[in-house]
């Protein structure tokens, strides 16, 4: 049986997509009800071992959004997290489970409607996973 709505994790630098966020909300976009933004100082801050752990407490998928490349308020912290992520998306795949489960996406403050459809589209993705992986 396919869930209804894929439980999607959200790490969200607090300087633009966890902004991007509170945008939507201001121009009261919905997205997700199953969609739960943790909010971090930097993608750069965001260890491998948090998406593993998301996914083991049954995360369907973990969506990591940070500033452009360039616009990091640490320097190369998203692209630290750009290459992290690469990694684990490569580790994932020998581990048997669907490197699509992970996105890294840039959004800024103000691209609210940005976050939104970034929100839906993964979370299609990870439903049509679903539903490759039950054979529907
Ligand atoms: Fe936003 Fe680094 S401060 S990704």
């Amino acid at each position: 049986m396919t869930k209804a709505e894929p439980v999607i994790i959200i790490f969200a630098c607090q300087w633009c997509a966890y902004q991007g966020a509170d945008d939507a909300g201001n121009q009261k976009c919905f997205y997700l009800p199953k969609a739960y933004i943790i909010k971090v100082p930097c993608t750069g801050r965001v260890e491998l071992e948090f998406i593993i752990e998301a996914l083991k407490r049954g995360a369907d998928g973990v969506l990591i959004g940070g500033c452009y490349l360039g616009d990091c308020h640490y320097r190369d912290g998203n692209q630290k997290a750009k290459m992290r992520i690469t990694l684990l998306k490569r580790v994932l795949k020998d581990m048997g489970i669907e490197p699509e489960r992970v996105q890294i996406e840039w959004i800024s403050a103000n691209e609210g409607k940005k976050f939104v459809k970034t929100v839906k589209e993964f979370a299609l993705k990870i439903k049509n996973l679903e539903k490759i992986e039950k054979n529907e």
